[in-house]
């Protein structure tokens, strides 16, 4: 999958990293221009360059990040033909579809390729993806996809409606993604596409209640088990660095240090209010202030509040030398939560023994669950 070259070569697919709200891919193209709010670039001068490299535009508008695409990547920056899956609920899913190295997987509606990117990498050239998609644009575009991003050989993509047709594959599927409108429909399909020599898992993602009871419903009926459902929700941190709170000695002398200031300004003023008084000038106060440039001791004017005098050095505690001022890490939680977007129901197939009713097989063997 995408290049393992350090530089950015003419047909790479990159990541172009402008902002956290603005990340999209570039199919590098000798000949072709790169224009956005962050400057102007030329596809031939980023030919060359190493992946995660900062590059200054030519008119001097801004930079950009050239980064190595990955699932993570793709998933935030792939064009949307759909609803798309995002990082936590694919993770929890992977996970609990117990897909890995070498599955065979299959998944229906293929949608924008969100989850087929992460999928391929995990079951790797051993495995395979069974993606299907009835929507011919987007069946042709994610097909478009997988080849230039080097996953031919990991996904099999089929143009065709799962409910009606089923899937082109049969006993040999480890686990089954279903996000479609009308899940239930393919419950019997995917019966019939997973393996019968072992447990297998299957997973339906449904956007609200009503759908998650009908998946439910249908998976009961077709003698799936252990049946569960999870909300994956995604808390994303965002962490940054302050200047360290100042010491509870340091406070305490700069408040010391203000009492001081502002008792010796009081006397200051004390003394020259005396002084003019003894002046017996009928000129009113504030105008006597304009031409002496004395500050209005009633409004606290040139009094230094406390957060502009300055910080004394800290001293460390244990050598009592002063010491830099330090930096804290804050961690707070992001505003944006780009996680939840369904219920995931998942659900076991246990084969039945030989020998009984509703048994699928012949001897089953020795499994690691
Ligand atoms: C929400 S999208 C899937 C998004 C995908 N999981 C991703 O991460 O990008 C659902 C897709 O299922 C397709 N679809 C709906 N019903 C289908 C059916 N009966 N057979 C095959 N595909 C179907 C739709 O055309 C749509 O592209």
């Amino acid at each position: 999958m995408w290049s393992t070259n350090r530089e950015v070569a003419a047909g790479d697919v990159v990541i172009i990293w402008q902002t956290r709200e603005l990340i999209q891919p570039l199919l590098i193209t000798p000949g072709k221009d790169f224009n956005s709010r962050f400057g102007h670039y030329r596809h031939s001068d980023l030919i060359g360059v190493p992946y995660g490299s900062k590059v200054a535009s030519r008119n001097g508008r801004g930079f950009i990040h050239l980064l190595r695409p990955t699932p993570e990547l793709w998933t935030m920056a792939l064009p949307h033909r759909t609803q798309i899956l995002y990082l936590a609920d694919i993770a929890f899913i992977t996970s609990w579809l117990d897909i890995r190295c070498g599955s065979r997987v299959i998944e229906a509606g293929t949608g924008s390729g969100s989850f087929s990117h992460s999928v391929a990498r995990t079951v790797g050239p051993r495995g395979r993806l069974f993606s299907y998609e009835f929507h011919e644009a987007r069946a042709e575009k994610a097909r478009e996809e997988f080849i230039r991003h080097g996953m031919q050989d990991i996904v099999t993509l089929t143009h065709r409606n799962v409910c009606k047709d089923g899937f082109t594959i049969e006993s040999m599927a480890d686990a089954v993604f279903l996000d479609l409108p009308a899940p239930w429909e393919a419950v019997g399909h995917a019966k019939n596409a997973l393996r019968k020599d072992r447990p297998t898992r299957i997973c339906c993602f449904s956007p609200c209640m009503e759908q998650v009871l009908r998946a439910v419903t249908a998976l009961n009926e077709a003698g799936f088990t252990d049946i569960c459902m999870y909300e994956t929700l995604l808390r994303p941190h965002e962490v940054q660095q302050f200047p360290a709170p100042l010491s509870l000695d340091n406070i305490v002398d700069k408040l010391k240090r203000l009492e001081k200031f502002r008792e010796e300004k009081r006397l200051r003023q004390i003394a020259n209010s005396k002084r003019k008084r003894e002046d017996d000038s009928d000129i009113s106060e504030p105008d006597k202030r304009a031409r002496t440039g004395e500050p209005d001791a009633t409004r606290n004017e040139g009094v230094p509040s406390i957060s502009n005098l300055p910080v004394l050095p800290v001293a460390d505690s244990e050598t009592n030398e002063e010491v830099a001022e330090t930096t804290v890490n804050w961690s707070k939680v992001c505003h944006e939560v780009r996680g939840h977007t369904s219920y995931l129901t998942f659900a076991r197939l246990v084969p039945y023994p030989a020998g009984t009713s509703n048994g699928e097989t012949e001897d089953l063997p020795a499994t690691n669950e």
